[in-house]
C-alpha cells in the first residue's frame, strides 16, 4: 500500500506526516527549531535549522510508520509562506538567515514605496498590499545589506526562494529551482493574473529575474529526492503554501467555500473561483491553488494574533496553565461585564493593516478577573474573524448568502466554547472536520493526486467528514451590541482612524 509523505515546514516547527492511501495518518514526526529575534520586530530562522529539522522529521515519520522510501509514492510540501531565503547556487548555502513572514524590518521601505505612489501598481498586479509581511521587500533588504550580494545576484550566482523552494532545491540536490503558484503569489513580485514574475515590480525592488524560481502548478512532478537522504528516490509531486494547503485539505473547491485556520495567527480564505476579486476592504487577493494550468483565486484575511492571545494568557499573564483551560475559564465569566481585548501585540493585520498600534483591554471594572480576560481573549479571535467575514461579504456578493459556512481547523478549534462563540458572533454556521491535520492533508492530496494515489477533487471532497457543526444561537440584539462594543474598542486602538 503506497504512502504519501507530507512535509509541513511551519513557523515554529517542522513536521512530517505519513498518510495512507485512504488519507488516514500512519505516523507523524515533529521538531521545533530556534527562533531568532536580532532586533525589535525582526524574526529570523537559520536556513540549516529549517533543512535539518525537515530531514529529521521525514526520517522519524518513515521510521515510526515502518516505511522505507520505496513505500512512499510521493512527497508533498507545504510551508510557512512569505519567509524569504537567498542562497548561493554553487554551495547551496544561504547568504543570510531566512527572514520570517512576521519580520517588520522593511516597514520603512514599504512606507517609501507607498509615498512614491507605487502601491496601486503592486496591488493591481499581485493582489497584495505594500506591507513588510510579503517576500519582495525582504529580498531587496538582503541584496542591499549583505555585502556583495547584489553584484553576485546580478551575475546569476544567487537564488531566491520561499521555504518550499529552498527545501525542493535541497531535496533534489540542487537539481530543481522551482516553486508553486500559491507561494509565488505571496512574494509581491508575481503577477497573479498573467501567472508570471513581473518585470516592472522587479525593477522597482531591483531584484534580478535570474534569482527567481520557475513557477509551476501545485500538483505535478517537481523532481525527486537524492537517494542518500531517505535510502531511495522519492518523487516530489505537490507544493502549496500552508494556508492554501489547508484550503485544499478542507476541500474548499467551490466558489463561496471558506476556511479559517487558527494557529499562532488566523488566516481565512474564501474561494472565488477563476475570478481574482480585487478587494475594496483591504483583504488580499491570492492564488488558492493551480491545477492543470488553471488558477483558482481566493480572498484572504490574515490576522496576526489568534492562538498567540491564548499563549499570552498562559505565558504572559499566567492565568491559565494550559491553552485547554481557557475555554472552561471563559465560560464562567460574568455575562454582565463587557470586557474587550484588542490583541494588537504586533499591530493589526486585515482589514486594518495598522503596524503601529498596540494591544489594549477595555471595560475593566473592580470585578474584572481572569475569567473575563480569558473570555475577552477568545472573543477577540471571534471578532477578528467576524471583521474578515464582513469584508469578504462586502467584496464578493457570493459570500453574502445566508448559507455561508466557515470550515475551521487549527489548535483553537479544539475548544467547543470558542467555536460556539465564533458561530454566535459570525451569525453563520461553523463546521469542524473530523480530520484536524488539514494543512498536511492538503499537501499530501496535491502530491497524491499527481502520483495517481488520490482521486480527483470532486471525489476527494466527498471524503471530507464533519465532526461537529456549531450553529449560531444569539438573538440579533445581543450580537449587534457585542459587535458594536468590539468596533468601538478597535476604533480607540488604531493609530490611523
Ligand atoms: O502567512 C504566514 C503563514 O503561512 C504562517 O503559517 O502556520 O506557519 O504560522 P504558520
Amino acid at each position: 500500500m503506497p504512502f504519501i509523505l507530507a512535509i509541513d515546514q511551519g513557523t515554529t516547527s517542522s513536521r512530517a506526516i505519513l498518510f495512507r492511501e485512504d488519507t488516514t495518518i500512519a505516523a507523524v514526526g515533529q521538531q521545533e527549531f530556534p527562533q531568532h529575534f536580532p532586533a525589535s520586530g525582526w524574526v529570523e530562522h537559520e536556513a540549516e535549522d529549517l533543512w535539518s529539522s525537515t530531514v529529521a522529521v521525514c526520517r522519524e515519520a518513515l521510521d515510526k510508520g515502518g516505511a522505507t522510501a520505496r513505500d512512499v509514492a510521493a512527497i508533498g510540501i507545504t510551508n510557512q509562506r512569505e519567509t524569504t531565503l537567498v542562497w548561493d547556487r554553487q554551495s547551496g548555502k544561504a547568504i543570510h538567515r531566512a527572514i520570517v513572514w512576521q519580520d517588520r524590518r522593511t516597514a520603512e521601505m514599504c512606507g517609501r514605496l507607498k509615498a512614491d505612489g507605487h502601491e496601486p501598481l503592486f496591488a493591481a498586479r499581485t493582489g497584495l498590499i505594500l506591507d513588510p509581511y510579503f517576500s519582495g521587500t525582504k529580498v531587496a533588504w538582503i541584496l542591499d545589506n549583505v555585502p556583495g550580494a547584489r553584484a553576485r545576484a546580478e551575475r546569476g550566482e544567487l537564488a531566491f526562494g520561499t521555504v518550499d523552494s529552498f527545501l525542493l532545491w535541497r531535496l533534489t540536490g540542487g537539481a530543481v529551482h522551482a516553486t508553486d503558484a500559491t507561494n509565488a503569489s505571496r512574494t509581491l513580485i508575481y503577477d497573479i493574473h498573467r501567472g508570471d514574475w513581473d518585470d516592472d515590480l522587479l525593477a522597482i525592488l531591483r531584484i534580478p529575474r535570474s534569482m527567481l524560481p520557475e513557477v509551476r502548478d501545485c500538483s505535478g512532478r517537481f523532481g525527486e529526492t537524492v537517494p542518500e537522504l531517505f535510502g531511495g528516490v522519492i518523487p516530489i509531486c505537490g507544493i502549496a503554501g500552508d494556508q492554501q494547503a489547508a484550503t485544499v485539505g478542507q476541500a474548499c473547491f467551490t466558489p463561496g467555500m471558506m476556511k479559517s485556520t487558527y494557529g499562532t495567527g488566523c488566516f481565512a480564505l474564501l474561494n472565488t473561483g477563476g475570478q481574482a476579486v480585487a478587494s475594496q476592504n483591504k483583504l488580499l487577493t491570492t492564488v488558492a491553488y493551480q491545477l492543470g494550468g488553471k488558477t483558482t483565486y481566493a480572498l484572504e484575511g490574515s490576522i496576526f494574533v489568534a492562538g498567540a492571545a491564548v499563549q499570552w494568557l498562559r505565558d504572559g499573564l499566567g492565568i491559565v496553565k494550559s491553552a485547554a483551560e481557557t475555554g472552561p475559564l471563559a465560560e464562567q465569566a460574568d455575562p454582565a461585564q463587557a470586557v474587550y481585548l484588542v490583541p494588537a501585540f504586533v499591530g493589526l493585520g486585515a482589514p486594518y493593516w495598522d503596524a503601529e498600534c498596540r494591544g489594549a483591554l477595555y471595560g475593566l471594572t473592580r470585578g474584572t478577573g481572569p475569567k473575563e480576560i480569558a473570555r475577552a481573549a477568545l472573543e477577540s479571535v471571534c471578532y477578528q474573524t467576524y471583521d474578515l467575514l464582513e469584508a469578504m461579504r462586502a467584496d464578493w456578493p457570493g459570500a453574502a448568502g445566508a448559507e455561508t459556512v466557515l470550515r475551521v481547523d487549527g489548535g483553537m478549534t479544539a475548544s467547543d466554547w470558542t467555536m460556539q462563540r465564533l458561530a454566535d458572533i459570525l451569525g453563520a454556521p461553523v463546521d469542524r472536520p473530523v480530520v484536524k491535520e488539514t494543512t498536511a492533508l492538503g499537501a499530501a492530496y496535491l502530491a497524491g493526486l499527481a502520483a495517481g494515489v488520490y482521486p480527483d477533487p470532486d471525489r476527494f471532497a466527498d471524503l471530507w467528514r464533519l465532526d461537529r457543526r456549531f450553529t449560531p444561537n444569539f438573538d440579533g440584539d445581543m450580537r449587534e451590541t457585542m459587535i458594536a462594543g468590539w468596533k468601538d474598542a478597535v476604533g480607540r486602538t488604531l493609530t490611523r482612524r
